[in-house]
Parts: C-alpha cells; sequence; structure tokens
C-alpha cells in the first residue's frame, strides 16, 4: 500500500485574495508600488505591534536586508541556533559574516539562552532568535544578555506570524524582525518576505538599501507616467 502523504501545509485562499489578485492586475500596478504593498506594510507593521513594516520578495532576502541595514562586516561573528531553516545562518554568510551556533532548549526548540554567553567573542555582533514552529524564543533572556554585551538582536519570525511571548506580539520584541509569506506559512502571499521594526533611522536605511538607492527615482517614474 502506498503511504499516504501528510502536506506540510495548504494554503487557505478562500477569502477575497482572488478579488484582490485581479485588482492589482487590473490596475497595472503588480510591482512594490502598488497600493496593496502599501496597505499591507501599514497594517502588518500595526498588527506586529511595531512602528513600520518593509517588503520584500521573501524571508531569506529579509535576513540578507537584515544583515546589510545592521552593518554586518566580513570576519564578524553571529550567533544562531543550530535548529532552524538554513536561511538564518546563510543570511549571515550572504555579507561574508561567520554564524556561530548554539544549541535549541529541548522543550522551546529555540534557541537556549544560557548557552549564549560561552561563544561570544570580540568578533559577536548579534544574535539571530528563531521562533519556531510558532514558539516564541525567550526573548527577554537573549535581549538581557546581548545588552550587556553590546549586540543586537533579530528575531527570525518567518514561522511565527502574530505568536505572542509574554503578551506582546513577536515582530516588537527586538531590534528588528523578519517574516516569511511563502506558501506553507502561517500568513501568505505565495512568496514575500517582510522587516518590521520600531526604528525610523534604521527604517530609512533597509528602504535604500531594499531600493538599491534608486527608491525615489522609480516612485517618480511611475506616478509620472
Ligand atoms: C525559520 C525560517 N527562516 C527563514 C525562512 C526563509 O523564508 P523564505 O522561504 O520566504 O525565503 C524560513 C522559511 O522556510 C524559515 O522557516
Amino acid at each position: 500500500m502506498a503511504a499516504k502523504k501528510i502536506p506540510l501545509a495548504i494554503p487557505d485562499l478562500r477569502g477575497r485574495e482572488e478579488e484582490y489578485v485581479l485588482d492589482a492586475v487590473r490596475s497595472t500596478w503588480i510591482s512594490s508600488l502598488g497600493e496593496y504593498v502599501k496597505r499591507f506594510e501599514r497594517e502588518f507593521a500595526e498588527v506586529c505591534e511595531s512602528t513600520a513594516a518593509v517588503t520584500v520578495s521573501n524571508g531569506t532576502t529579509a535576513l540578507h536586508l537584515a544583515m546589510l541595514g545592521l552593518g554586518l562586516r566580513p570576519g564578524d561573528e553571529v550567533i544562531v541556533p543550530s535548529m532552524t531553516y538554513i536561511a538564518t545562518a546563510n543570511a549571515v554568510r550572504y555579507v561574508g559574516a561567520e554564524p556561530v551556533f548554539v544549541d535549541v532548549d529541548p522543550d522551546t526548540w529555540c534557541i537556549a539562552p544560557d548557552q549564549l554567553e560561552s561563544v561570544i567573542t570580540e568578533r559577536t555582533r548579534g544574535i539571530i532568535a528563531v521562533h519556531l514552529y510558532g514558539h516564541p524564543a525567550d526573548m527577554d533572556a537573549i535581549n538581557d544578555l546581548a545588552a550587556i554585551h553590546g549586540l543586537w538582536v533579530v528575531e527570525d519570525a518567518a514561522e511565527a506570524h502574530l505568536a505572542r511571548y509574554k503578551g506582546r506580539r513577536v515582530g516588537s520584541l527586538a531590534h528588528l524582525a523578519t517574516f516569511s509569506f511563502y506558501g506553507n506559512k502561517i500568513l501568505t502571499s505565495g512568496e514575500g518576505g517582510a522587516i518590521t521594526l520600531s526604528d525610523e533611522h534604521l527604517e530609512k536605511r533597509l528602504r535604500t538599501l531594499r531600493g538599491q538607492g534608486v527608491d525615489q527615482i522609480r516612485t517618480l517614474a511611475r506616478s509620472n507616467s
């Protein structure tokens, strides 16, 4: 007998998704400058209890952009959990830095805060905490340790949209948070990603890097045509 396959996730697209896609196609605003993306950034930031959301093409890009925005450089080290989707570590490699792996807590499967201190060196710049399978990492313990050592903290919330940690939404618990909207995620747009944050200066930097410096020119060109 053939083994029965259990899908990891089946996207539920029975709401107004089709209507919205058609509306976007008919408007011809099919890239990132359309009304839907602007509205999504506003509303997603709000539900994540952050002041801004910067959308990108997927969760891996969100992590890569976060590493660039935080000024990570070759030779730097970033602490990541040993159990995660590989994009968490790859994003660190994309800018020439080194991922340093730390084991996960056996109960939550998220990075074990009590194992962080032993791997911190003078090259450590930050910690990426992954909220694996929808379970938030122990952010208070991670943030406390990071503050002592002057490190930034990123939440990789690709798998944990709208989860709460001590009453607060993931996406608002560190310097910034990254999300994925891939088809198997809690919230999907087929492909897609975002960074949420509440730091205006960093947001500006992320938007400039995302647009490769030409954001404004493209906006003007499109709206004048
Ligand atoms: C923990 C984690 N980080 C990052 C990603 C990357 O997201 P994407 O597939 O949208 O690039 C995923 C997606 O599978 C993930 O589960």
